[in-house]
């Protein structure tokens, strides 16, 4: 009878089957032929009720074996063709092409600059503070001997919230706050962003700053000069000069403006035969503001000024940025253009 000669063929026309078969898909479509839920060996199955009891179970088994057979089959050719495919992908790579090399962040130079600067700060043994950039008119002005009214006030383009709270204008109020919470003596640097209204080329309505404080009994102008020389010439080189220029802030008396000998030209005015355009040619440019603190403020937290003395000092850290890496336009530090950033890495 020929049910089992009709299965025993089924692997040799599977094999040859399998000879015009390329793709998977094609592969899918044979195996679906001979073994699918309606395929030919599941007819041939079905045919098996019409053997005598005798010849079923020899013909159930060879059926078995062979279905065994079949996927084996399939299995070889898929293995097959997966090889093929992944070896022609392979030919296809290039393994001297450069890699594409995983991005990765850096540092804002603002970031960098604030903590050099505090750096320097921390190893002559000032401690960082810190505070709310949102404040009170108190602490950001009264305090500081800036009463309501005062003109000087206006020099700080704020940005009111209400009319006692304010964006801080510069970081003196962390100082307040410091000497509030503390006795002297002290030595902190509070570095953070700080808010003016005011916005052109060299203005940004935020930007950073770090003022630093010292307070202690017989603290004197030149402990300040001392301690802001060795502060410049660490951030922008030994060779750096230092000038004092009289100045008036309300919270320090006396008062003084540093100026550096201009890192771009070296402080002789002009680079390469043409005028210098960092310091317009004079060889200097303004660093910082700084001061005796006054009475007045010392007054407002509780200090005896007959004790105790100190020096405080405030500089912008774009600024300083600027001039420490001679860039032009005070814009790129808040464009967030990767390709600016990226040469901070
Ligand atoms: N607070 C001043 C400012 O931002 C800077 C400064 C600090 C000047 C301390 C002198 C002393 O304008």
């Amino acid at each position: 009878m020929d049910l089992l000669s009709v299965l025993q063929r089924l692997a040799p026309e599977l094999e040859k089957g399998l000879g015009q078969v390329f793709s998977l898909a094609d592969l899918e479509q044979l195996r679906v032929d001979f073994l699918g839920r309606k395929g030919r060996l599941a007819q041939l199955m079905s045919q098996l009720s019409g053997l005598s009891p005798e010849e079923r179970p020899a013909v159930g088994q060879m059926a078995n074996e062979i279905k065994t057979r079949l996927l084996a089959l399939l299995d070889g050719h898929r293995a097959d063709l997966e090889a093929r495919q992944e070896a022609a992908a392979l030919a296809r790579f290039d393994a001297s092409l450069p890699g594409r090399t995983p991005w990765s962040g850096s540092l804002h130079p603002t970031t960098l600059v604030q903590e050099e600067i505090c750096a320097v700060f921390n190893s002559l043994g000032y401690e960082v503070v810190s505070g709310p950039e949102v404040e009170n008119d108190y602490y950001n002005f009264e305090a500081l001997n800036m009463p309501p009214e005062h003109p000087a006030r206006d020099m700080q383009d704020t940005l009111y919230i209400s009319e006692k709270i304010l964006m801080r204008t510069h970081t003196s109020p962390v100082q307040v706050r410091t000497m509030l919470s503390r006795k002297p003596p002290l030595a902190v640097i509070a570095p953070g962003k700080v808010y003016r209204r005011d916005s052109d080329l060299t203005h940004t309505p935020m930007f950073h700053q770090v003022e630093g404080l010292m307070v202690g009994e017989n603290i004197s102008m030149a402990h300040l000069r001392g301690t802001l020389t060795a502060f410049l010439r660490a951030v922008f080189g030994a060779q750096t000069q230092v000038r004092f220029r009289p100045s008036f802030f309300p919270f320090t008396e006396p008062s003084a403006e540093v100026d550096i000998s201009c890192c771009m030209c070296g402080g002789k005015g002009h680079l390469n035969g043409e005028p210098c355009r960092v310091c317009k040619t004079t060889g200097w440019v303004e660093i910082l503001g700084c001061g005796m603190v006054d009475p007045a403020v010392f007054e407002a937290v509780g200090y005896d000024p007959s004790v105790v003395s100190g020096f405080a000092f405030g500089l912008g850290v774009e600024r300083v940025a600027m001039l420490k890496y001679g860039i032009g336009d005070l814009r790129m530090f808040f464009e967030n253009d990767v390709r600016f950033l990226g040469q901070f890495a």
